[in-house]
């Protein structure tokens, strides 16, 4: 019966030191924020981390109706082109009417509009086809074009309309979130919103945010009509 005499039990002490009661309240005190402030305040029970980008798309498309903008009427003529022509630089051969797209090389976060452009002809080595070229004496060559266009702008480029789709996704985590579920802004570059895009200013079953030339450019703090020097035209 010699374990039952003996047992250990918690012993209360009172101390009564006003310098040690000080430093105890301190203690108590740093514990309490601390748990506040972590917990509370910068959610610390939360995994957090910055998403990084993930898939982007854009993709253009011409207005309904294109207007005939004042620059045309210069001494500058214009093209009338779908979205899908200035959204990649072209080449029709002579021979035939199957314009071939050049795809520019793709630079991450950047798309390539076309504003202006020269049309350049190039014939195709007799009897031969530049496309389904099978002889090698056939092949394609951009050495000496017949006709040479001058310079047309491409017609009401400001008016078109950027489809951007974008998500982003967590690198520890397997977070992953298209645009379309997502709040966002079109800022300026001072960090002022120009526009937003939420739920209710999307369009129904669609997913990315669309936004005109026009809008992207202000954005940017653009100016076509001053920027060609710049730009490298
Ligand atoms: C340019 O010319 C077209 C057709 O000639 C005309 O419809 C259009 O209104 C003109 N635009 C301007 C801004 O003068
Ligand atoms: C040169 O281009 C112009 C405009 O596209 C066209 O009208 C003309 O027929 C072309 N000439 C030749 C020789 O291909
Ligand atoms: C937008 O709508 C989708 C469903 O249509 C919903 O899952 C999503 O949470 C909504 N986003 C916001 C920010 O309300
Ligand atoms: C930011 O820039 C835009 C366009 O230039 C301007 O309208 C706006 O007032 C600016 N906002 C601030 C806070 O400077």
């Amino acid at each position: 019966m010699r374990f039952c005499r003996d047992y250990d039990t918690l012993k209360v002490v009172k101390v009564k030191d006003s310098r040690l009661g000080v430093l105890y309240y301190l203690c108590a005190i740093a514990i309490f924020a601390y748990i506040v402030i972590n917990l509370v305040l910068s959610q610390g029970y939360l995994l957090k981390e910055s998403p990084i980008p993930g898939a982007v798309r854009v993709s253009l498309h011409e207005p309904a109706t294109i207007q005939t903008p004042s620059y045309c009427n210069g001494s500058t003529p214009c093209v009338y082109w779908s979205g899908i022509q200035i959204m990649f630089v072209s080449s029709y051969p002579t021979s035939n009417s199957v314009p071939i797209f050049v795809y520019p090389a793709d630079a991450f976060a950047s798309t390539f509009l076309t504003t202006r452009i020269v049309v350049l002809q190039y014939p195709p080595q007799p009897n031969c086809d530049p496309i389904i070229s099978k002889r090698p004496e056939c092949i394609f060559s951009t050495r000496q074009p017949t006709n040479t266009s001058g310079i047309m702008y491409v017609a009401d480029i400001e008016s078109y309309t950027l489809m951007i789709e974008h998500s982003i996704r967590g690198k520890e985590n397997a977070l992953a979130i298209r645009n379309g579920l997502m709040d966002g802004s079109l800022n300026f570059m001072n960090g002022t919103v120009l526009r937003t895009f939420t739920n209710a200013t999307r369009m129904r079953g669609v997913d990315g945010d669309i936004m005109t030339v026009k809008e992207l450019l202000l954005a940017a703090g653009a100016d076509l009509d001053s920027g060609f020097e710049f730009l490298g035209f």
